[in-house]
């Protein structure tokens, strides 16, 4: 009997992660006699506000397997994290020592590409989802993880049209690429109510005699964007200027809160990554938000909320044509003038996405049901 259900592997590693497997796992869960699953969990993300947080908002279950790989160099993160994923797909005991059918990955961090890569060694079907982004920057570490992800795939569900594209100019055959939408607009749509409860904007007053007040949002963690102290100083600069006009909320990353310490910006409200469900209720009621995520620029593309991306480039151009997003880089001049214009335009038109509907995650199981 158990020898007809499809054995899979969920692995993720960073928070970006969780909220893509999560609705996946509702989906994959109605069909007990189809699949056997597990999530492993690499731990390239093992803060409490990086990842346990996560998943109680997400109410993702606990993962049946940690490999508490932690942080190191991308070539110690990734070699780690193989060595530790390899032994698993050998020896997991609730597929009775049996291989894994099929390793699913998702996005581009060194978590993605490193089981990905295992999956293929051992010749076990992988797929990739969010599969096709490209911005090509090889200088971003998350591009060489998409490309070499996408290459060593079997399955590959894309989250827009472009994605596509992409691949079969890289020359990967178009039976392997499904457009299927995105996963992380799942579990926006599955979380948004709840969203609403969230206490965030009496927590940090954003709140006046029941209106919300306007604000806006800052998230920055690229290493182009912090690990420069002098471009990381010019940007700080910045954010004090526009925090005059407009109050200016920025969760700080872990890798961004020791280098912002010597010029944290005044004015600004600082605090800790929040969970996933304070974060959206912030993002979904803020003026503007300001950012080097990926994820993000498409969330607010959803939720119609004014974005600029603090990059030259992005792998995600649909939110740019179609969105809500600008590219504004890194030079504070620019941050400061576009943000002060897009205060004074209002909320942007955009058009509504293919497929980031809430039904990714079905369509990705419908798939591999067949
Ligand atoms: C990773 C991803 C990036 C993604 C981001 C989302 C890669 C190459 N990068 O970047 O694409 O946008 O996650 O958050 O995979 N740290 C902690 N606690 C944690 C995790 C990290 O303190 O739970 C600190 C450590 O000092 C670590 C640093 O943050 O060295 C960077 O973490 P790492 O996972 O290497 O990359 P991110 O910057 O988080």
């Amino acid at each position: 009997m158990n020898k007809k259900k499809l054995k899979m592997i969920f692995a993720v590693g960073t928070r970006p992660n969780f909220m893509k497997v999560a609705p996946l796992i509702i989906e994959v869960s109605k069909y007990p006699n189809k699949f056997t699953w597990l999530l492993v969990h690499t731990g390239q993300h093992y803060s409490e506000d990086m990842s346990k947080i996560l998943f109680d908002d997400l109410s993702l279950p606990k993962p049946d397997i940690y490999l508490g790989v932690g942080s190191g160099s991308h070539a110690e993160q990734t070699g780690k994290t193989m060595i530790e994923f390899e032994k698993i797909c050998f020896e997991t005991k609730s597929f009775a020592y049996e291989k894994p059918d099929l390793i699913v990955v998702f996005g581009d961090v060194n978590s993605t590409l490193a089981c990905a890569l295992v999956g293929a060694k051992l010749h076990i079907p992988v797929a990739h989802v969010e599969a096709g982004l490209r911005s090509f920057d090889r200088a971003m570490p998350e591009e060489i993880n998409r490309i070499v992800t996408d290459h060593a795939s079997d399955y590959l569900f894309t989250t827009c049209e472009d994605a596509n594209e992409n691949l079969i100019k890289e020359g990967i055959a178009e039976d392997k690429i499904y457009f299927v939408g995105n996963t992380m607009i799942d579990s926006l749509l599955n979380h948004i109510n709840r969203a609403e409860d969230s206490l965030i904007l009496d927590k940090l007053k954003l709140r006046n005699n029941g209106q919300v007040k306007r604000y806006g949002i800052v998230t920055l963690h690229r290493p182009s964007n912090v690990d420069e102290p002098e471009t990381l100083k010019s940007i700080m600069g910045a954010l004090e200027i526009i925090a005059m006009e407009i109050p200016l909320v920025f969760p700080v990353h872990p890798r961004t809160i020791w280098r912002i310490k010597d010029f944290e910006p005044a004015g600004v409200i600082i605090t800790p990554p929040l969970g996933y469900l304070d974060f959206l209720s912030l993002m979904s009621n803020a003026a503007i938000v300001l950012t080097d995520s990926g994820g993000i620029q498409e969330e607010t593309t959803f939720l119609g909320v004014e974005c600029l991306t603090l990059r030259d480039n992005t792998e995600r151009p649909i939110t740019v044509r179609k969105g809500t997003n600008t590219l504004v880089g890194n030079d504070p001049k620019r941050i400061i003038g576009t943000t002060f214009d897009m205060l004074k335009t209002g909320n942007p038109k955009m058009e509504s996405l293919k497929y980031w509907d809430g039904k990714a995650s079905k369509r990705i199981i419908e798939v591999l049901r067949q």
